[in-house]
């Protein structure tokens, strides 16, 4: 499929079948993390992959993921992430969105729905799976079969800004 229509294809899922993500398909979404760029190739991501009812539990505690079997936690290591020099901006967020976004379209192409979220508890999260002072939880990529009806491919015309107030050429 052409990359717009898969981008215009994925919405937000927040209801999910029981139906488990098939160990191939979670291996695909992990293998597009991984070609996935990072600033100056640093790699500073971490992804803990959840599944088990335990684990799912642990991150309802700190998150909503709407039921979802699959969730992946993509975690920054501010430790390795690239500092710009000029104003110490550095890029961990970024590095670990790009790996999201990357796994987010995978999962579409791949049938499944998902849904972001940056709306957790971190420190609950944190202390859930143990993770050492350097990792933080950046977001959380929920993954499954979709118990919604499919959204409208052509709805961003009224659900985003225009192209034209999104873009400007040359001058703001
Ligand atoms: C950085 C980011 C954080 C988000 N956090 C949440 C969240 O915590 N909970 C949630 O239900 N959706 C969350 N979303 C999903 C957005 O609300 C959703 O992508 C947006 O409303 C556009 O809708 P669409 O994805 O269906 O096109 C998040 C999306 C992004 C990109």
């Amino acid at each position: 499929m052409e990359f717009i229509h898969i981008a215009k294809q994925r919405s937000a899922v927040r209801n999910y079948t029981q139906k488990k993500v098939e160990p191939e398909k979670l291996e695909k979404i992990l293998e597009a993390a991984h070609v996935a760029p990072t600033a100056a190739n640093l790699q500073p991501v971490h992804l803990i992959a959840v599944q088990s009812q335990e684990g799912l539990h642990k991150i309802s505690k700190a998150a909503n993921i709407y039921g979802a079997p699959l969730a992946i936690l993509v975690c920054a290591d501010h430790n390795k992430a690239w500092v710009r020099p000029f104003d110490n901006k550095g890029t961990a967020d970024i590095d670990a969105s790009i790996v999201t976004d990357h796994m987010m379209l995978q999962a579409t192409e791949l049938g499944l729905g998902s849904v972001w979220v940056c709306y957790f508890k971190p420190d609950v999260l944190k202390k859930a799976f143990d993770l050492p002072a350097n990792l933080e939880p950046v977001n959380i990529l929920a993954i499954g079969y979709s118990a919604e009806k499919a959204s409208d491919p052509e709805r961003h015309l009224q659900t985003r800004i225009p192209v034209d107030k999104l873009v400007s050429y040359e001058h703001l």
